[in-house]
């Protein structure tokens, strides 16, 4: 039978998804990860979470996922290049989207994209668009496919991420400025749990940025 979960996420097995993962277990949630077959698991295992195998790839990977997790809301923070280099920001996204259509769809997403992504495109520094283009690029697909979807959506743009401490010091806006554009990994999930309780969050896409001194 089904488990049922707070929490399952999609890219936890290092950088912000796995401090999302420690953020929402001590909380005293019940999470769950979907992860790779080749993805070292030993830190999500220490925490406790749940590891469910597939690969962001497969659609049905996705799906089956979400079947056995049940949760109750979903993360997905799905980035960079497989060893092939094929970049997963884009399908990898779509298809954890098409699975909670498909099998889930009162499941409340929160989408973890980037600064820059969507309308904010136009305010970077062209080394920045440069540098980050075909990552954004692929991004905003999974953005605009997933606000045109029916199921209850948010989206966090998160600016730089750092490996440093979590300081508690972060800002969540409709739109960026041009103070705080790095913060550690560890504020930003504190951030997007906080984002994705909040009702009046829904169906927006939210900046999280540093301090602004
Ligand atoms: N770095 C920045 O400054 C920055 C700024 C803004 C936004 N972002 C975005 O924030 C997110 C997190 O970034 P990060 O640097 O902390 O983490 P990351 O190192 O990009 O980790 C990505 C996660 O996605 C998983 N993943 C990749 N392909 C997968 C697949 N086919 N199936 C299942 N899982 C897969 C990885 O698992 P494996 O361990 O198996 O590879 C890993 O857990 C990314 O989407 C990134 O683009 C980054």
């Amino acid at each position: 039978m089904a488990d049922s979960y707070d929490l399952l996420i999609f890219g936890a097995s290092r950088g912000l998804g796995l401090c999302l993962a420690k953020a929402s277990v001590k909380r005293g949630e019940k999470v769950a990860a979907m992860v790779r077959a080749e993805s070292d698991r030993s830190a999500l295992s220490e925490l406790g979470v749940t590891l469910i195998q597939g690969d962001a790839f497969s659609l049905d990977d996705c799906i089956a996922a979400l079947r056995q997790a049940q949760p109750r809301r979903v993360i997905s923070v799905l980035g960079g290049k497989n060893a092939a280099g094929r970049r997963i920001d884009a399908l990898g996204n779509l298809n954890v989207i098409q699975a909670l259509e498909a099998s889930m769809p009162s499941t409340r997403v929160l989408l973890g994209t980037s600064l820059g992504c969507g309308e904010q495109w136009d305010g970077l520094a062209e080394p920045t668009k440069r540098m980050l283009g075909e990552a954004i690029r692929a991004k905003n697909e999974a953005e605009q496919y997933l606000k045109q979807s029916a199921l209850p959506w948010m989206i966090a743009r998160p600016a730089g991420l750092s490996h440093q401490e979590g300081t508690g010091q972060y800002r969540v806006q409709a739109q960026r400025d041009d103070a705080g554009n790095y913060l550690p990994r560890a504020d930003v999930a504190d951030a997007m749990l906080a984002i994705l309780d909040q009702d009046e969050r829904l169906y927006k896409a939210w900046t999280i940025l540093g301090p602004a001194h």
